[in-house]
């Protein structure tokens, strides 16, 4: 549950005295003693705890790793002591990495959970589809629970893991980890302290490059709503996540179109071949070849960072000649949408437009704000706040809005994250904790409503 404190403090807290120009001062200096409502201060002091909290990573892929790494940094609060991870050279890294004892290393998650109950917390970092089981098992057990996005494949599975986080006591955090970046607290604080007034509405674009979509959504693990979910949940979760957060208002109606157009057979070129290196006669004029993606310009890590370093061409090809990597785009079992807009009205009529977009040459999310009073244009990198009365812009650079985690995955967002739930399991207290599963519930039912509009030509749902 956030806390509510005043701006004076909250500025204080933040630190960020040192970052507001003089305009700014100026104009904040007439918002009289607005409430603004913030994480606990916990989340932003270190706190010495007596014992570190120990952990199981199950699914011990890029997200397990990158989560992980948070142990070695803060030993004082966190210890890696098990590993469930079907591959062994990713095993071995999290063994050797963090001393894990043999007998608390398995090949798959289930047999985590043969053991009696022998750490505080496990970090769900598998895949969409494997997510449901391992989460229902963990609470079952008594464990708490960092889930990673999106919690699960459908509305009844989210519900039901709620439920038994009720029925069991347990924490669970969701891996909404925009939330904890400096860039998005600073967007959300400068529209809780009443800078640009009420807020009206909401642009907000996604943005996600085509060659991260091809590698993806097209021939990754999240191209497929059967194997995984919809790419607005697996995807843009985030954005939905952070547009309730910005506005902290429930949604009341929804819709939304989008399909799959161009990475689909029916764009195949002619002469192309199932693999790029399997005597396709356009490889080498098109965009999408996996060899001048993976192989020859190095764009896109072919498969698993942690497996392929030092890079290693034989067996970059061998990826490419045998795995999903080196599919042709237009000849894959892809079905997830490469383009989707999704319009939300919220509470006071506040309306949201949200775009997740596949054909872009860049990445970074987009986001307008516009308020009574003023607006806020963000990309990631800088956030403009004007003010119509005085007619004076600030702009804050990412680049110096930092924490002591800024330098970590997402912005700053994987160990804030981490920082922020480990202080809620370590105080048994789930209101120290921004994207609690009830509250990341939330963003998902507007997804899982969305593509219900989607699947029927756009119909508005109320929710
Ligand atoms: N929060 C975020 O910003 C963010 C970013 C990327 C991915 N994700 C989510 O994180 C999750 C993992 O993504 P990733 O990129 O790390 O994928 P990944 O493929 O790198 O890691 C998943 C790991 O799970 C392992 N696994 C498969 N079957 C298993 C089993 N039975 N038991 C235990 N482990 C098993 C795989 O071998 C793999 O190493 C996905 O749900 C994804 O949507 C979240």
């Amino acid at each position: 549950m956030a806390k509510k404190i005043s701006r004076r403090e909250a500025i204080k807290t933040l630190g960020i005295t040192s970052l507001i120009a003089p305009s700014l001062m100026n104009f904040t200096a007439n918002i009289s003693d607005k409430i603004i409502e913030l994480p606990s201060e916990l989340y932003y002091q270190n706190i010495d705890f007596i014992e570190p909290l120990t952990c199981v990573i199950i699914g011990g892929g890029n997200r397990g790793w990158a989560y992980a790494t948070f142990a070695e940094q803060n030993p004082n609060m966190m210890k890696v002591i098990g590993v469930a991870e079907p591959v062994k050279i990713r095993r071995d890294k999290f063994k050797d990495a963090h001393n894990i004892p043999e007998e608390n290393i398995f090949e798959t998650w289930e047999q985590v959970f043969e053991k009696p109950k022998f750490a505080d917390f496990v970090i769900i970092s598998t895949w969409d589809r494997l997510h449901y089981a391992p989460a229902m098992k963990a609470l079952e057990m008594g464990y708490n629970v960092l889930l990673e996005k999106a919690i699960a494949q459908s509305w009844e599975q989210c519900q039901n893991i709620l439920n038994q986080s009720k029925k069991n006591n347990g924490i669970v955090g969701i891996c909404h980890v925009l939330r904890y970046t400096p860039y998005f607290n600073k967007m959300r604080e400068v529209i809780q302290t009443g800078e640009i007034g009420d807020v009206i509405s909401i642009q907000h674009l996604e943005p996600i490059g085509n060659i991260h979509f091809s590698h993806s959504f097209v021939r990754g693990n999240w191209r497929n709503e059967k194997e995984s979910t919809p790419s607005l949940l697996s995807k843009s979760c985030h954005d939905l996540d952070i547009i309730y957060w910005l506005l902290d208002k429930k949604c009341k109606q929804v819709s939304s179109f989008g399909s799959l157009n161009y990475f689909n057979k029916a764009n195949s070129p002619m002469g192309s071949a199932k693999k790029c290196t399997g005597g396709c006669e356009v490889e080498s004029k098109c965009t999408y070849s996996a060899k001048r993606i993976y192989f020859d310009k190095k764009e896109w890590g072919v498969s698993h960072l942690i497996d392929l370093q030092p890079w290693d061409s034989e067996k970059v090809m061998k990826a490419l000649n045998e795995g999903p990597y080196g599919n042709c785009v237009f000849q894959n079992d892809n079905d997830v949408v490469d383009h989707q807009i999704v319009n939300m009205v919220f509470e006071d009529n506040t309306t949201a437009a949200f775009s997740m977009e596949a054909h872009t040459s860049y990445s970074g999310r987009r986001t307008r704000i516009m308020g009574t009073l003023g607006d806020i244009i963000g990309d990631e990198n800088n956030l403009t706040v004007s003010n119509f009365n005085t007619r004076e812009s600030i702009t804050f650079q990412s680049s110096e809005l930092k924490n002591q985690f800024s330098s970590s995955g997402h912005g700053g967002g994987d160990h804030g994250l981490l920082f922020n739930f480990l202080n809620a399991v370590y105080h048994n207290d789930s209101s120290l904790l921004s994207s609690t599963i009830e509250n990341s519930m939330e963003s998902h039912y507007i997804g899982f409503k969305a593509e219900e509009s989607r699947n029927n030509n756009g119909k508005l749902i109320n929710l």
